[in-house]
């Protein structure tokens, strides 16, 4: 489907490229890993780059990450600001650990752990009322892809969140740029990716989602798209007009390919894009 050009706007869009490292990592590899970025990543100046570890180290990530141009924050918060919630993160925490960005709604935790549209709506509502930028995942399983169910699934999945949010946590949730993550669960750790043509479709359509809410912050929010990216096929995802980066999960775990994926972003941005 295609929608009016003048409704989607230019992209203008900086680039977000987010490291999704799941359950992996300890103390050892991560000081690795993340040193290694610090100095591959130093002079990419012209898109934003994060990296979402495990919460045991967060604080690790803050003493290696803090002055650099490599954010760091959580995979999952929780919905209540505190309480009996045994083993569950608030989202204070994470801003006290000095994470900016959390991601939400991942379909990891909707399938193996059971949440779904309506607590993803209510960890948005949390991360935003803490200051927490959100990333937050959508997407369609192959099953519902084939019966062609892709749009309806991605709508149901939007809506949930737009529709929890009156106009005052909209324009928090603005102010505090907040992401969409497009992630067909069939692409997720399967090597298969979508096709830049199929990412496009969706992007498109969640683009027209937010403009249904309010047309302008539909041109800035950024949406970027994860499943089976690597170096290889991230040029040609980011290239397209409403791909503005990438979630990467695997390959977020070499630092060569995590560098190169960054370094398409930032390139791509320079050539395309206005630099901030
Ligand atoms: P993948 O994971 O890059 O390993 O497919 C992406 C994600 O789950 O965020």
């Amino acid at each position: 489907m295609n929608w009016p050009t003048e409704l989607i706007g230019q992209k203008m869009r900086r680039n977000l490229v987010v490291g999704n490292w799941k359950m992996h990592g300890n103390m050892q590899s991560n000081q690795l890993l993340l040193n290694r970025l610090i100095k591959g990543l130093s002079g990419f100046k012209n898109a934003d780059y994060v990296v979402c570890v495990p919460s045991p180290y967060l604080f690790q990530a803050r003493l290696l990450l803090e002055n650099t141009n490599i954010a760091w924050g959580g995979q999952n918060v929780n919905q209540h600001e505190q309480g009996a919630f045994t083993g569950a993160v608030a989202a204070n925490m994470l801003t006290d650990l000095g994470c900016t960005y959390v991601i939400l709604g991942h379909s990891e935790r909707r399938n193996l752990f059971y949440e779904n549209n309506l607590t993803a709506a209510a960890r948005f509502d949390a991360a935003i009322k803490a200051g927490l930028t959100p990333i937050m995942c959508v997407g369609e399983t192959v099953a519902e892809r084939d019966a062609g169910l892709t749009e309806v699934i991605v709508a149901g999945q939007m809506d949930a969140v737009l529709a929890s949010l009156g106009d005052k946590e909209f324009a928090k949730a603005m102010e505090l740029n907040m992401v969409f993550a497009y992630e067909p669960v069939w692409a997720i750790g399967s090597g298969k990716t979508a096709s830049p043509e199929q990412a496009q479709s969706v992007h498109q359509f969640i683009r027209h989602r937010i403009a249904r809410r309010n047309a302008e912050a539909a041109s800035k929010v950024r949406i970027i798209y994860g499943g089976s990216v690597k170096a290889a096929n991230a040029e040609e995802l980011f290239t397209m007009p409403d791909v503005d980066g990438g979630l990467i999960g695997g390959a977020s775990l070499n630092a060569d390919e995590f560098e190169a994926i960054c370094q398409v972003a930032n390139s791509l941005q320079a050539s395309t894009c206005l630099a901030e």
